[in-house]
């Protein structure tokens, strides 16, 4: 069986910055509780009329320019994405109607934070089972316009990006290496959306910092946070030891990006040093399913990544879901 791998990365977060400043007039919050207890600084945040499909669109753009590859190459797309423009037709059919991607089946995977690595195991399997060459695999996510402007626990938390990859196709034991997908309903009511009438499309600014649109995100953090940690070093060890690689032969952890103490717990129960984890979330704050491949764009297009290098993506999200990826680097 052939396997795949990643030939493009992009990603595309908007260009108006909202910082732990600004957010101190909305709420009763500071620069120094925020940073401290999230390591966040600042998030983008989509601007009116600007939707999931139109992040997802330029991220793809960028990962098919760098793959070499025309839209039309393309033979299936599958987002992650909690934040579809509308609940059908699916944020995956825009985004192929966007880019042009004619030859192309779409659809969407709903499974939180992890949706980019739910999406990423649904592409790399249609393309190890031969029904794919090229597939758009995207994290995109509006999630300003879910977020409750009143709650200070969630509110300074969140983003807006997306970040994308073309995978095709690679010898056996190359690219991607494994995948490892869970997920426990019981927990579903740590991180949920109260979606009383569904608002599509996406309320403007005002509405959204007024909050009169009653679809919003309620997490319950603490719970939230002992979970991620717990299902994150069990989701990597298993991914390691199913691609059969040690944790000292690993040059780059990409992990979701929620909080950066989460983060720090997880190296330090994997015994990684912090040069080894990518952190992208003073700039971006937790953007759901689109932090990993944000993350792994700037990455890439910093130089960081060579030939065979060892990745670990690890991600966790509202399902709850959690997932890793081991990804032999353009081999
Ligand atoms: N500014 C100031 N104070 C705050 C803020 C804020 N923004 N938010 C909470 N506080 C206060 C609380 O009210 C509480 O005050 P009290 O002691 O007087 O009651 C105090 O800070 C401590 O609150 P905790 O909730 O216990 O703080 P904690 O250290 O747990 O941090 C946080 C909260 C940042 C939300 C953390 O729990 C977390 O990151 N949780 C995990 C988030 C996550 O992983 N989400 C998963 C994916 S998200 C998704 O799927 C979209």
């Amino acid at each position: 069986m052939q396997n795949s791998k990643i030939v493009g990365t992009g990603s595309y977060c908007p260009e108006l910055v909202l910082t732990n400043k600004d957010l101190e007039r909305i709420v009763d919050t500071s620069d120094d509780w925020i940073t401290k207890r999230t390591g966040i600084k600042e998030r983008r945040i989509a601007k009116d009329g600007q939707f999931t499909s139109d992040l997802a669109a330029a991220a793809a753009r960028e990962a098919l320019a760098m793959a070499g590859l025309k839209a039309s190459d393309l033979d299936l797309i599958v987002v992650g994405t909690v934040t579809p423009d509308r609940q059908f037709p699916s944020c995956a059919c825009t985004v192929q109607h966007k880019i042009g991607a004619n030859n192309a089946a779409a659809m969407d995977v709903s499974a939180g934070c992890s949706g980019f690595v739910y999406a990423l195991s649904v592409a790399h399997n249609a393309i190890r089972c031969g029904a794919s060459k090229y597939a758009l695999v995207v994290g995109s996510e509006v999630l300003s316009a879910v977020t409750n402007w009143q709650d200070r626990g969630t509110c300074v938390l969140l983003g807006d990006g997306a970040g994308a990859v073309v995978l095709g196709p690679a010898e056996k034991d190359t690219g991607i290496r494994s995948i490892k997908l869970k997920s426990d309903g019981a927990f579903g009511d740590l991180l949920y959306s109260v979606d009383d009438n569904i608002t599509r499309p996406v309320p403007s600014l005002p509405e959204r910092h007024n909050h009169t649109k009653p679809f919003y995100l309620v997490m319950d953090g603490n719970r939230t946070f002992k979970k991620a940690v717990q299902c994150l070093e069990e989701i990597a060890l298993a991914t390691l030891e199913e691609a059969k690689v040690g944790v000292d032969e690993l040059a780059l952890v990409v992990p979701h990006q929620a909080n950066l103490r989460i983060i720090n717990a997880l190296a330090q129960r994997l015994g990684l040093p912090e040069e080894k984890v990518y952190v992208t979330i003073q700039k971006y704050g937790n953007t759901s399913s689109a932090t990993i491949p944000v993350a792994l764009h700037e990455a890439n297009t910093s130089g960081l990544l060579r030939p065979r290098d060892k990745l670990l993506l690890v991600t966790f999200g509202a399902g709850l879901t959690w997932g890793g990826s081991l990804v032999d680097w353009a081999a």
